[in-house]
C-alpha cells in the first residue's frame, strides 16, 4: 500500500481529532455507544452501506455478510460504522422499484455526505440497489467498494433446474393449460428460490451486479460468486480490508469511472447478454460520472462484441452454472483476446 494521506487529512478527523466543543459532543457519543478513542484515533472510517431487509429475500444475508466486511476492516486498521439504507426488494414493493432508485442514490450520497466517514462499502443486488448505490457514491465521491449480493442457487423441482422469472412464466402456462396440478404447483412454489440471493438468470440483477465489476467497483470476480458459497463471506472480508487500502491510497470512483471504463462495462453488457434494462442504469450512472454514454453507444459497441455467455433467458444455463464455469473474470479473459478491455479497479491496478 502506498499511502498518500496522513491521519490527520482524514476527512473523519474533522469531525472526531480536533480540539472543540462540537468534537468534543462527537467523541463523548461515541464513547456512549460503547466505543473508545482506540478504536476511532487515526483510523479510516469505513460506512458500510446496507440494503439489508427482512423483506428482501435477495439481501436477507446482508446482515451477516456486513459482519465480514467489519472483520476486514478492522483488520486492516480502519473503523467500521454500519448505516442502513432502504432496501427495493423487487419482488415486494409496489408499483415499481424504479420509482425510488434514485431515491436509494440521495440516500447513499446523504448517508456519506454526513456522517464522518472516509470510504464506503456498498451492499446490493436486486435490480435498482446496484445503480442506487453507484450513482449514489459518484456523487459523493468517497473511495467506495461494491460488495455484490451474488445470485440465489439454481432452483430445483422434480429432477429439473428452475430459473427465476422464466420458469414462473413457463409453468404458469402449464398450469393453466392443465399439464401440471396444484400440488405441482404449490411444490414449484416452493422450490424455485431456495437460497438467499438475487435472481439466478441474468435478468437486471446479475446484469448490474456483473457490469459493476466490469466499472471496476467491485473486486475481480465477486460478481458471480454465488450468495450462498463461502467465497462470498470472503470475498466480503477482502472487501473490507481493501477499502482501508483505497482510503490511504485515495482512490475514489472519479478514479476509476473513466470513459473506457464505461465501454468496458457496456462490452461485458453485450458478451452476457445482459438485460435491456441496464441501458437505463449505466446511462445515469455515467451521467453522474460526467461521462456522455447513450443509446448510440450501446449500438455501436454491441457491434463489436459476440454473445459469449449462455445464460437464461437468452441462453441455457444459471448463475451458478456461469460461476463454475469460471464467471465473469473468465469471460471477461475471453472478451480480452478480441477487444481491448483493460480498466483501473479498486484494486489499484490496471487489469
Ligand atoms: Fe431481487 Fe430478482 S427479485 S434480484
Amino acid at each position: 500500500m502506498s499511502r498518500k494521506k496522513r491521519p490527520e487529512e482524514l476527512r473523519s478527523h474533522r469531525w472526531l481529532g480536533v480540539a472543540d466543543m462540537r468534537s468534543f459532543g462527537h467523541r463523548s457519543r461515541l464513547r456512549q455507544i460503547g466505543y473508545d478513542s482506540d478504536d476511532w484515533q487515526g483510523k479510516p472510517v469505513i460506512g458500510i452501506i446496507n440494503t439489508w431487509s427482512e423483506i428482501n429475500p435477495c439481501h436477507a444475508h446482508l446482515r451477516a455478510r456486513a459482519e465480514n466486511v467489519k472483520r476486514g476492516v478492522l483488520q486492516a486498521g480502519g473503523f467500521p460504522i454500519e448505516l442502513p439504507a432502504i432496501s427495493l426488494s423487487e419482488t415486494f414493493v409496489k408499483p415499481t422499484t424504479m420509482l425510488y432508485r434514485n431515491l436509494l442514490a440521495m440516500e447513499t450520497e446523504e448517508l456519506l455526505r454526513s456522517h464522518p466517514l472516509d470510504g464506503a462499502v456498498l451492499m446490493g443486488g436486486c435490480d435498482k440497489t446496484t445503480p442506487g448505490l453507484i450513482m449514489g457514491a459518484i456523487s459523493m465521491g468517497l473511495p467506495a467498494i461494491y460488495i455484490p449480493a451474488g445470485p440465489m442457487l439454481r432452483g430445483n423441482w422434480n429432477g429439473q433446474y428452475l430459473g427465476s422469472g422464466s420458469d414462473v412464466w413457463k409453468y404458469w402456462t402449464e398450469k393453466r393449460a392443465g399439464n401440471i396440478n396444484d400440488q405441482e404447483w404449490d411444490e414449484i412454489e416452493g422450490g424455485i428460490a431456495r437460497s438467499f440471493g438475487t435472481c439466478m438468470v441474468m435478468g437486471t440483477a446479475a446484469t448490474m451486479m456483473a457490469i459493476t465489476e466490469a466499472l471496476g467497483m467491485a473486486l475481480p470476480g465477486s460478481s458471480s460468486i454465488p450468495a450462498a458459497d463461502s467465497n462470498h463471506p470472503r470475498m466480503c472480508g477482502q472487501a473490507g480490508r481493501r477499502i482501508v487500502d483505497m482510503v490511504w491510497e485515495d482512490l475514489p470512483p472519479e478514479k476509476i469511472l473513466t470513459p473506457a471504463a464505461f465501454d468496458n462495462a457496456i462490452k461485458v453488457h453485450m458478451a452476457m447478454g445482459g438485460s435491456t434494462n441496464a441501458i437505463i442504469h449505466v446511462v445515469a450512472m455515467a451521467r453522474r460520472a460526467g461521462i456522455n454514454v447513450d443509446m448510440e453507444t450501446f449500438d455501436r459497441l454491441s457491434r463489436e462484441v459476440p454473445v459469449l455467455a449462455n445464460v437464461r433467458p437468452s441462453g441455457k444455463h444459471l448463475m451458478e452454472d456461469f460461476f463454475y464455469a469460471g464467471g465473469l473474470r473468465a469471460m471477461m479473459q475471453n472478451l480480452r483476446e478480441k477487444l481491448d478491455l483493460s480498466c483501473m479497479t479498486v484494486t489499484g491496478k490496471t487489469i
